[in-house]
């Protein structure tokens, strides 16, 4: 009789030889496995199997005859950078990764898992979507995990990776999570494939250009982040984990401090132009003000009028939101404020203070974005900032107009310190816009029109758009030297690390969705 070990060694080697069959599968399809890539993203022997013998339970249309263990689906814990992780990783060999209840019930033992100890939950998803073999019990299987998607929200980060197919409800999931990453050729997202949409409208389209990685980066929003291939969109998963805490009660991991409450950065006051309709790159300012110039960009080729990402100032985890002047002069938009939005929010729940750089001249006018609901989309933004309890901290560079003004942590709205470099423009319009208003019976019945139009235009200019004139009234908390800013703004998180702040209780607040 077969002792225990032994035992266990058969039933091992049975598992293993279904696996085998499956890396050849994948690898034929020029992907890589679903442990091949649980080895990339964990750190090296960290990973902990559950559910390894699972197997589905389903009878009929011929499944009942395969029944491969671990159901599709590799789930468990590792550690990256030695932090803890709770990860999925769907198997594409078995049953096209599709998720049936058993597959699904190891995806919410992990998610359990992750909200009871305080976890990020990472999945990969590469998956032909619900088992049509197991009818109705698939789709309350999808619903188990969304409805886990949502209790997870704003307790612990969720990040989804996407390379393969992700079609039908299973899009919902990474649309539920914190980041969607998605690999280029291979990852496809839709809620109705190709077919369907010819069937259904007679409009011919690919599954790359429905639902490629390229149309959900730039077009959609779908993806925060956008890859060439497996390993650097997994290594890139990575770095993000290094910056996110565990969940919302322990906050960002910190860094040591590198010396910047007193970093003097000359290039500073070189990058951005004087003359006011200029353009430069927002991200080069953001590459002066951050540790060794990393910053890891979300949505980068998505709104790409604003720019949102995370990075360390004095080892310190910072939300880094600017406008883009390199990018429609910088104004804000539907989809800008809706990116924002959505990082402001994030940030806010996990504890990772903001740092908002302000150059922006406006709302985007237009009937096509007031149509669009730009007045709902704006308010996101604005619900966000105003709700928002962490440090925060406003730096206008430049302009600074109207109710985008406002909108972009002003004071008004709750920013704990707000810095000014001396060349900016605050106001409520720009000085020709300004002039024409209030004076044009005056301009009109002047003997020299223009002479007097460029004497009021510099009256206004002198008066009201200079930030000593918010300096003078507390809406600007000091005008610095552009050099000094990184300095500044590493004082102020330090100044502000312990804030706290309690609000009434509610049930919840009705954001405009
Ligand atoms: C069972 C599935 C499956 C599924 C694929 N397979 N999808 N088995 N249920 N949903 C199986 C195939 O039969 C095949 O088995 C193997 O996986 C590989 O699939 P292929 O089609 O050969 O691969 P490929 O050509 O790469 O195409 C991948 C695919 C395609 C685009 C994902 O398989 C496909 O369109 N699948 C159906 C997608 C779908 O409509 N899913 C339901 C969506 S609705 P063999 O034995 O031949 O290897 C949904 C609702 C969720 O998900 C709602 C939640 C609320």
């Amino acid at each position: 009789m077969a002792s225990i070990r032994e035992r266990l060694a058969e039933l091992r080697e049975r598992v293993l030889a279904g696996d085998a069959a499956g890396v050849e599968r994948q690898h034929a399809l020029g992907k890589r496995t679903a442990r091949e890539r649980l080895d990339m993203l964990l750190d090296e022997d960290s990973f902990i199997e559950i559910d390894l013998y699972r197997q589905h339970q389903a009878r009929g249309m011929k499944i009942s005859e395969n029944r491969p263990h671990s159901d599709g689906v590799v789930a468990g814990s590792g550690t990256i950078h030695g932090r803890r992780v709770f990860v999925y990783s769907q198997d594409f060999s078995v049953f096209g990764g599709s998720l049936g209840a058993a597959h699904a019930s190891k995806i919410h033992k992990v998610m359990d898992l992750a909200i009871a100890t305080g976890c990020p939950i990472i999945g990969l998803n590469d998956s032909g979507g619900a088992r049509i073999q197991e009818g109705v019990m698939a789709l309350d299987a999808y619903g188990g995990i969304f409805r886990r998607n949502v209790a997870a929200s704003g307790i612990v980060p969720q990040i989804s990776v996407v390379i393969g197919p992700c079609a039908g409800g299973a899009a919902y999931s990474p649309a539920l999570t914190d980041f969607t990453f998605m690999v280029r050729d291979t990852a496809k997202m839709y809620l109705t494939g190709p077919d369907v949409v010819e069937a259904v409208s007679g409009e011919r389209v690919t599954h790359e250009e429905l639902g490629g990685a390229e149309v959900h980066g730039s077009l959609s929003g779908v993806a925060t982040f956008v890859h060439d291939d497996e390993e650097s969109c997994l290594e890139d998963v990575r770095f993000l984990v290094s910056l996110l805490p565990g969940n919302n009660m322990d906050g960002p991991p910190e860094g040591e401090p590198v010396g910047a409450t007193s970093d003097v950065r000359p290039r500073l006051a070189e990058i951005v132009p004087p003359e006011p309709n200029k353009p430069y790159d927002m991200r080069a300012v953001v590459a002066e003000l951050v540790d060794d110039e990393e910053f890891l960009e979300v949505h980068e080729n998505w709104a790409r009028n604003i720019v949102c990402g995370l990075a360390r100032i004095d080892g310190q985890v910072v939300g880094v939101v600017g406008n883009q002047p390199m990018a429609f002069a910088g104004v804000l938009d539907s989809a800008a404020a809706q990116k924002a939005a959505r990082f402001v929010r994030f940030c806010d729940a996990f504890g990772i203070p903001l740092v908002t750089l302000v150059d922006v001249p406006g709302f985007l006018p237009g009937s096509e974005q007031e149509h669009g609901g730009a007045i709902r989309h704006g308010a996101k933004l604005l619900y966000a900032y105003c709700e928002a309890t962490v440090p925060r901290i406003q730096v206008i560079i430049r302009k600074a107009y109207g109710g985008a003004y406002i909108v972009m942590d002003s004071r008004s709205i709750g920013t704990d310190l707000s810095l000014a470099w001396p060349t900016n423009e605050i106001a409520v319009m720009g000085a020709e816009g300004a002039v024409n208003v209030l004076f044009r019976r005056e301009l009109a019945a002047a003997a020299d029109p223009v002479a007097l139009r460029a004497e009021l235009i510099a009256e206004y200019t002198e008066q009201l758009m200079h930030p000593r004139y918010a300096a003078e009234r507390g809406l600007v908390d000091d005008v610095i030297d552009p050099v000094e800013t990184r300095a500044a703004v590493a004082r102020g998180l330090r100044m502000m690390a312990t804030k706290r702040r309690t609000a009434p209780a509610r049930k919840h607040g009705n954001v405009p969705l």
